[in-house]
């Protein structure tokens, strides 16, 4: 009661403190995803967001991007595309390489996943450095698509992600901080 959409989900966020490295606060949705009426509140909150924005399509980011975003695809009636970590998709593939808050990565999408025109709502759990969003933007791009906005659940702002991708043009809408 009195309690809004993003405090609820907030709430129900768990921090795993040094995991998978030390010093990482890892923010795990997974308590999101198995409580039916948070799930349900959280997807609303893209649905109504996104209903009238009108995306052509979504683009999900492996591995969380794509619960939440092919949940959102069936509800706006809209197709969704996966952008995969490198070495999953069987077809023709174009690939960016980036650095992550752990790491670095390759990630892929098939060529025809879209067209010059279409546009695309690009969409994961979470944005800490903003490494893998903007590569998949740049995947996007680079196949004439155009990206409405990036979306997440969780913006860890301290990182400043969600800044760079503002100052590379992107339009970004997160639920929580
Ligand atoms: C996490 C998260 C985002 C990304 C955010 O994925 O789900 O995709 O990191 O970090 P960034 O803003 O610094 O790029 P991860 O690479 O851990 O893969 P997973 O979804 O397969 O667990
Ligand atoms: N991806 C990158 N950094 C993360 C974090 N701190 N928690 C969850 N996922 C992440």
């Amino acid at each position: 009661p009195g309690q809004s959409p993003a405090e609820y989900i907030k709430q129900h966020i768990r921090t795993v403190p040094d995991w998978p490295s030390p010093g990482i606060q890892f923010r795990d949705i997974t308590p999101l995803l198995s409580n039916p009426r948070v799930f349900r509140v959280l997807i609303d909150q893209f649905v109504h967001r996104y209903f009238d924005l009108r995306p052509s399509a979504i683009a999900g980011l492996d591995a969380r991007g794509f619960i939440i975003g092919s949940v959102l695809a069936y509800e706006l009636n809209v197709g969704f595309v996966p952008i995969r970590k490198k070495g999953k998709l069987p077809f023709t593939t174009v690939e960016e390489t980036y650095e992550l808050e752990y790491g670095s990565a390759t990630v892929e999408m098939h060529t025809d996943a879209v067209k010059p025109g279409d546009r695309v709502l690009l969409i994961d759990d979470l944005i800490a450095t903003g490494g893998t969003m903007m590569a998949g933007m740049r995947l996007l791009e680079r196949l004439g698509a155009q990206v409405i906005e990036g979306a997440a659940i969780v913006d860890l702002p301290e990182l400043g992600g969600s800044q760079r991708l503002r100052a590379g043009g992107l339009r970004v809408h997160t639920l929580v901080s």
